[in-house]
């Protein structure tokens, strides 16, 4: 376990009380290298797909709206970043012991945005598929600095609010309820993204 309970205790209360959280430097350096390897040879690999927007029904890519290029994971297939799946699993286990949350599954995928790229201001619900309920985000941006653009805007009641992409540093947010928006990025921006689902009500009771 890499943290204690009244740290992780401490982070669902921002959580709860903001609707989102930050928490930096969560991946070790060692974490961090080992997901930049993996991201290089994706790269390398021509994994990276432009990203779309919509569920698979209604799917369509429109870069006024989305310039990023995303390669889905799979924990057994992507074996070199299991440390960074055991850290996902802490976070959905402390989420269900704390928040008394009902997950049931996650989704996740890495993210490049090119120079010149954003991601305008949106929810991350689908129309057709409303069981996102956290986002996970994970920023990779070894010395990030002021100018080099894609913050992640969030908007809260009438407050916007600048995240910076930072290396290492995890941001959870509520998924239905935070609206946010890339910013144009200058140099090329890297991220790991997640949404842990909830269970479907009907299969609550069964
Ligand atoms: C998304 C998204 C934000 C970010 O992928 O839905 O909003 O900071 N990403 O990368
Ligand atoms: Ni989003």
């Amino acid at each position: 376990m890499r943290f204690n309970n009244s740290l992780w205790i401490s982070w669902f209360d921002e959580l709860a009380e903001k609707d989102f959280v930050v928490v930096d430097e969560f991946i070790s350096q060692e974490v961090f290298t080992t997901v930049m390897d993996f991201f290089s040879k994706s790269e390398k690999n021509d994994k990276l797909r432009k990203a779309g927007i919509g569920s698979s029904g209604e799917f369509q890519i429109q870069s006024s709206v989305r310039g990023d290029y995303i390669h889905w994971l799979d924990r057994n297939r992507d074996l070199e970043i299991k440390p960074l799946f055991d850290l996902m699993d802490e976070l959905i286990e402390n989420l269900k012991r704390h928040c008394f949350l009902s997950l049931s599954g996650s989704e996740f995928h890495i993210a490049k945005y090119p120079p010149g790229s954003h991601y305008s201001r949106h929810l991350d619900q689908f129309q057709q598929r409303r069981n996102r309920q956290i986002t996970v985000l994970i920023y990779l941006n070894d010395q990030w600095k002021t100018g080099d653009g894609g913050e992640l805007k969030i908007y809260r009641d009438h407050e916007e609010l600048l995240i910076e992409p930072v290396a290492r540093r995890l941001l959870l947010f509520k998924s239905d309820a935070v609206e946010h928006e890339v910013l144009m990025t200058r140099v090329p921006r890297y991220s790991f993204t997640g949404w842990l689902l909830k269970k479907e009500p009907d299969l609550l009771h069964v």
